[in-house]
């Protein structure tokens, strides 16, 4: 029987290696998209071996002015339907929004907002001329506060939660078989935590760190389900409710309060 094919950006680290072992275990075959090839060979071969599925790696820079359409051109020309998109890749800086180098937030912006909404556009019109398919757009609960020290990052997150809600919608009216979801999760341990290459270090409580299969898999399941918001924890989704009864504004300045006193 043919397999379906799910597409996962930020394939080659953290999450996105997750995202990769949830679905191969689920049967699909995989396009791994990311910029470093050689990490995404790497996890190619261990999800062919483990599971018995075809892959394809196809190197991308999805900072680069039109990444997505050449992507998508690229996985389509090959006569690959992708069924399952997950809009994984994501970049964070830690720091004074005055002291990061503007280029380095506009490649936030072209990654975690431009990129995710063409790639959403380009294999959305797809799945539905085809009525069937998934998109997972991974958010973060940063999505729901402003913060201090990363709030361009937190906002491209709010975007993300914003447009996929709304799309959620658009699309449930339309066509029974597609589905959009929006994943929020909070940290979660992979090398965004502790990347000297995006600023600096949190020091973040172990017990507020969530493991990177858990949210692959609640992800993966909650987009299955068709819901529009998943958000992995039990107690995560606690705190965030509490967090929303409160301010705005005050919970602006216990985050920047918290961030500055974290920092490494
Ligand atoms: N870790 C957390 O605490 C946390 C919490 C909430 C939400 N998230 C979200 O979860 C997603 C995955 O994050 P993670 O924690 O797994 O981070 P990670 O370990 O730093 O992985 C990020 C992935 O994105 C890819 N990427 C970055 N820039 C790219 C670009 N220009 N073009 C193509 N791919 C690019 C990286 O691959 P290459 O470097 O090989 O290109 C890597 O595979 C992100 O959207 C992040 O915002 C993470």
């Amino acid at each position: 029987m043919k397999r379906p094919w799910a597409l996962v950006t930020g394939a080659s680290d953290g999450i996105g290696v997750e995202f990769c072992r949830e679905l191969a275990a689920r049967g699909h075959d995989l396009v791994l998209v990311a910029r470093r090839e050689e990490l995404l060979h790497e996890v190619a071969g261990r999800m062919a071996r483990e599971h018995g599925i075809a892959t394809r790696v196809v190197p991308c820079d999805l900072a680069r002015p039109r990444a997505a359409e050449d992507l998508h051109r690229r996985v389509v020309g090959e006569g690959i339907e992708v069924d399952f998109l997950v809009n994984n890749a994501g970049l964070l800086f830690n720091g004074f929004f005055d002291e990061i180098e503007l280029g380095k937030q506009e490649d936030l912006l072209a990654v975690n907002v431009v990129a995710l909404t063409a790639l959403t556009h380009l294999f959305l019109r797809d799945m539905l001329a085809r009525g069937r398919g998934r998109i997972l757009n991974v958010a973060s609960t940063a999505a729901w506060l402003g913060i201090p020290q990363q709030n361009v990052y937190a906002a491209s997150k709010a975007y993300v939660v914003s447009f996929t809600l709304a799309l959620e919608d658009e699309v449930r009216s339309k066509a029974r078989g597609v589905s959009v979801t929006a994943l929020c999760p909070s940290y979660t341990r992979t090398k965004m935590l502790d990347n000297p290459a995006q600023g600096r270090k949190l020091s973040v409580p172990d017990a507020l760190v969530l493991d990177p299969a858990q949210v692959a898999r609640e992800g993966i399941e909650g987009a299955l389900r068709g819901r529009p918001l998943v958000m992995p924890g039990v107690s995560n989704r606690f705190a965030m409710s509490l967090l929303q009864a409160l301010p705005r504004t005050w919970v602006t300045r216990l985050a920047g309060t918290l961030y500055r006193r974290g920092q490494a």
